[in-house]
Order: C-alpha cells, then structure tokens, then sequence
C-alpha cells in the first residue's frame, strides 16, 4: 500500500522542508524527455575519465581491493594528495592527520560546515554562487549571509564589501574561486585583502578549489598558501572536475588537524569512506593525469573563447570568464528576467541555460551556460539563441 505524499510531509524537519529545492534540477526534469535539445545546462565535463585512470580502478577490483580503506582515506592517496599540493599549490600538509579524503567535495562542503557551525552562526560567501553553498551551511544550522558581487569587478567578492556583512555571529568565509556560476577568477590581491580581513576577525577560511586546474591564462593562487593562512584555512579539492571523475565521488579536505579530525568523527559515522576504487583511481590520476589535464583545459579554453564571442556577436554581453567551465552572459538586453528567457528559450528553441537567479539573487539578468560540449553543440544552441533574439528585436 502507498501512503500518499501529504501523509508524510508532517514527518519532514522544517529545515528540509524549507529549502528551496535547486534551480539547475529543475531544467533537468523539463529537459529529461524533449528530443533535440541542446544542453548548456550541465555543470559535468563532456569526457570520459581518461582510460588509464578507469584502468586502474579495475585492476584494483581485479586485485580484490573491494572493502573498507581508513576513515580519513588510503595512506597512499593522502601522500600523493600531499606531493601534489606541495607541486602545484606550494603549501605542505602533513598526510597522516591533515587530509581527509571524501565522496566528494560535496560531502567535504557537507562536513566542514557541520564540523564548525553552531546554531545561528553565519557563513559569508559570494552572490551569485555554487547552488550547495546556503543549503550545506544551512542544514548544519547556521546562517548564509551573500554578499553581492557585479560584473563591473569581475565577479570577484572584494574584502571591502564583505566588511559590513560581518557579525558577532559570522565564523567562516566561504570561498569559491574559480567560480561557478560566473567563471570568474580571484586575484592575489585581492584574495590576500580577504586573507588579511579573515586574520583581522578570527574568521575560518573555506576555499572551495575544485576548479583549480581549469584556468586559462591567469594565475591560480591557492588561498591556504597565502602567508599565515595555512592553519586557518580549510581546502577542499577534488577529481570531479580536472580529470572528469564526477561519477566516482571523490574528494578531500586539506587544513588544521583539529578541523580535519572534526570533519572526520563525522565521515566516520556517516560515511564510513570514499569507496575504494576511487581511490585507486585517484591515486593514478595524481601520478599519471597531467597530460590529460593538459589537453582537456586547452579544448575547454577552444570551446570558451568561442562561446564567449559568439554571445557577444549576437548582441549578448559576456564577461570574460577566466577559469571553470561556464560563461554568463548578461541577459538584460532583453527586458526578461532570468527565469523567463530560460524557460521560453527551452520551449521555443530547446536550449537548456540555467538561469542565474538560481545561484542567488545577484544572478538576475544573467544566465550559465557551460562551454564543456562539444563544439558543434555550442555553435548550434548559439544559433538558435540567435533566432530567439531575432524575433524579439
Ligand atoms: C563549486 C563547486 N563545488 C563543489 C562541487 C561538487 O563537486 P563534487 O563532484 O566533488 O562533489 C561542484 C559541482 O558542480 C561545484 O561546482
């Protein structure tokens, strides 16, 4: 027998029941079934995880590795996870207690803010921004407190304008550069004008980097490595995105041990580990994944500096987005609202964008488009959003 819906609503927390559920899953349910559809939508590169990375993930089931690793993840993938960062961020963790390997940084988002948020305590981040960021601070009970930022800086959050937003209650910042939904890029400047706000007012950092390697043509400045930042900085990395493992769930967390041991008493009853496997392939992906990442970021970078000039050349300004794998073209030429010109355009046209106001209200006037598909994809939606323009003009 099945109890209908309105039955059991009654047993679901109010703080579920009040978050909003997410602007990207929408478009995914209209788009599920329309035949000819051209997606921009999806925030997932358009790879498959590079073969030898698969490989070893199947030798390993080969070799019968198919159980639990340690709570905080194999020792093997936290060495490498620390010579890895070591190279390419310039800053040393200590792989037996400073790393805690996750099913994502998902999960690793979930965790720190349950780690260090007590009720009502608030979390600054950037508007617009990833669409997990409010609900994962506000399931662990806290308070996300957006501070607006504009096209007119780059998307970038500036240390001035987090300023009046601090509170006796604000604990973190919450940082996600490159950023989703924007592509927009963090300077050392500027990022070190936050780094000296944060030391100033005893605020945890959370930098969510897990675009890192997806830049082009600027400087990637990992936050923890910024002078005297290291121990008051959680970072959160992951496969997802540089070596197109977003099915495989794995992330970590990098920071103080006191923070990651937090992090981990929590993974430990809820999570138990990243699955084995993935960690198998993580460990290949760190040793042997380089030239894949190579070769993805300068097709990626094809693929942007073509989306972003043909919204342009149809009379849509862009932002020039440096890093990730999205472009966000202003859409206020039009006169619609956000919501409104993704829904006709996916009606009249079949072009999934997602629209900006589902990243926070800063979003209005705006709508993502994600640049990992294939070229001939692009060029096409391109075309029919030229023709939605058309018939409006
Ligand atoms: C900014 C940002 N952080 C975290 C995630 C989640 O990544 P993962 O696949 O590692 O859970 C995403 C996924 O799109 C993202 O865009």
């Amino acid at each position: 027998m099945t109890i209908s819906k309105n039955k059991c609503s009654r047993y679901i927390c109010d703080c579920v029941n009040d978050l909003p559920p997410s602007g990207i899953r929408k478009f995914f349910d209209l788009v599920s079934h329309m035949e000819g559809a051209i997606s921009l939508g999806v925030g997932e590169p358009d790879y498959v995880t590079p073969w030898h990375i698969r490989e070893a993930a199947i030798y390993s089931m080969e070799k019968g590795y198919t159980m639990y690793t340690s709570n905080s993840g194999t020792p093997e993938l936290r060495e490498e996870l620390a010579r890895y960062l070591t190279a390419h961020c310039h800053v040393d963790y200590d792989p037996g207690t400073e790393f805690l390997i996750t099913t994502g940084v998902s999960e690793a988002l979930d965790l720190v803010m349950r780690a260090i948020l007590n009720p009502g305590d608030e979390v600054i981040m950037a508007d617009p921004s990833y669409v997990s960021y409010p609900s994962c601070v506000c399931l662990a009970g806290g308070k996300a407190v957006k501070v607006p930022t504009r096209v007119e800086d780059n998307f970038e959050l500036r240390a001035e304008d987090i300023v009046p937003y601090i509170s006796n209650k604000t604990k973190a910042i919450l940082l996600g550069y490159p950023a989703n939904p924007t592509g927009a890029m963090m300077n050392r400047e500027g990022l070190s004008r936050i780094a000296d706000l944060a030391l100033r007012h005893n605020l945890l950092v959370i930098s969510d980097e897990i675009y890192a390697r997806l830049v082009y043509g600027v400087e990637e400045v990992c936050f923890a490595a910024l002078p005297g930042m290291r121990d008051t900085t959680v970072l959160l990395g992951g496969f997802s995105k540089a070596y197109a493992m977003t099915g495989w769930r794995l992330g970590y967390a990098a920071g103080n041990q006191e923070i990651i041991s937090a992090m981990t008493k929590i993974h430990q009853y809820t999570m138990l580990c990243a699955p084995i496997m993935a960690q198998k392939a993580g460990i290949e992906a760190l040793k042997f994944g380089e030239p894949d990442i190579q070769e993805m970021v300068s097709d990626y970078n094809r693929r942007r500096l073509m989306m972003v000039k043909g919204f342009n050349n149809i009379g849509l300004s862009c932002f020039d987005p440096k890093g990730a794998f999205y472009a966000f073209p202003s859409i206020k030429s039009t006169g619609m609202t956000s919501d409104d010109f993704s829904e006709t355009l996916l009606r009249e046209e079949k072009v999934v964008v997602v629209p900006g106001t589902a990243f926070g209200p800063s979003g209005e006037g705006y709508v993502r488009c994600c640049y990992a598909t294939a070229m001939s994809e692009i060029e096409e939606a391109l075309s029919r959003i030229k023709r939605f323009l058309d018939k409006r003009r």
